[in-house]
């Protein structure tokens, strides 16, 4: 059957693991328990659920999977442009950061520079809680997009096309799309002239489960191609030596 993506919705689910069954495909627990649990959207609109699954060797599986937080550095230690998921009275807002990078092993922290007239450092003064999420090079638009617009009057998810998923640990959503979530609560923060650092404790690690070397805890640079930006509108990305 090979590895797919797929969304769906409960009925769907159900529907798609009968078959499944049918099949005698082994379909894991876990979305049974999400879906008794879950009295309200993942995404806002009520009762919808997404489910971010693929097929790989007859086992439905999450594709987003948890690494330890002593690892969790790992997902921006080479220096990513990220987009950083926030939400305040329950709007949802995005904004991109290249200016990110881990600076505690134990507990696991990372920082980001929020420039001062910015929606999401209001937000993050605010809630002092935000989502690093590491986009590919698919997603280059969307970044581009995401870091032109001021979120105060947009809704960013729904300009770009992006899909709220509710966080483990923090309010903020993440995104969908991305491969890699750090979820972070504010530690500390620090002005320097026109930015403000946040200083964000991980809360939650969790990464697209086909792009990740579980043992190295590194990025399987030959599944995906991480998006680094060079300033201005010039990207690039990496590959192994
Ligand atoms: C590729 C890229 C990287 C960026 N990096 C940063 C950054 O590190 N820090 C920052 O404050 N703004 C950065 N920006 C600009 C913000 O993303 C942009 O001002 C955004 O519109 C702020 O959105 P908000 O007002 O909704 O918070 C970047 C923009 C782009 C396109």
């Amino acid at each position: 059957m090979g590895e797919r993506r797929v969304y769906l919705n409960p009925a769907k689910l159900i529907a798609e693991s009968l078959l499944y069954r049918e099949k005698s495909i082994k379909l894991i627990p876990v979305p049974w328990l999400l879906l008794k649990k879950s009295k309200k959207s993942l995404c806002g609109e009520k009762r919808k659920i997404i489910f971010d699954i693929q097929v790989k060797d007859n086992i439905i599986e999450f594709m987003k999977k948890e690494i330890p937080l002593d690892k969790a550095n790992r997902i921006i230690n080479n220096g990513p442009v990220v987009m950083v998921s926030t939400v305040y009275k329950k709007k949802p807002n995005i904004f991109s950061v290249a200016w990110s990078m881990p600076v505690s092993h134990s507990p696991s922290c990372v920082a980001i520079s929020s420039g001062l007239s910015n929606f999401s450092t209001r937000i993050i003064k605010e809630t002092k809680e935000f989502v690093i999420n590491v986009p590919d090079v698919s997603l280059k638009e969307k970044v581009i997009g995401c870091g032109s617009v001021p979120g105060d009057n947009v809704d960013k998810f729904k300009r770009f096309e992006l899909t709220p998923v509710k966080s483990k640990k923090v309010k903020a959503p993440a995104i969908q799309e991305c491969i890699g979530h750090l979820e972070c609560r504010v530690h500390r923060s620090l002005a320097i002239f026109d930015h403000i650092v946040f200083v964000g404790r991980v809360m939650a690690a969790y990464v697209d489960r086909d792009k990740w070397d579980f043992n190295g805890n590194i990025w399987r640079l030959e599944r995906c191609q991480i998006l680094h930006h060079m300033g201005g509108e010039f990207f690039s990305t990496i590959g192994s030596i």
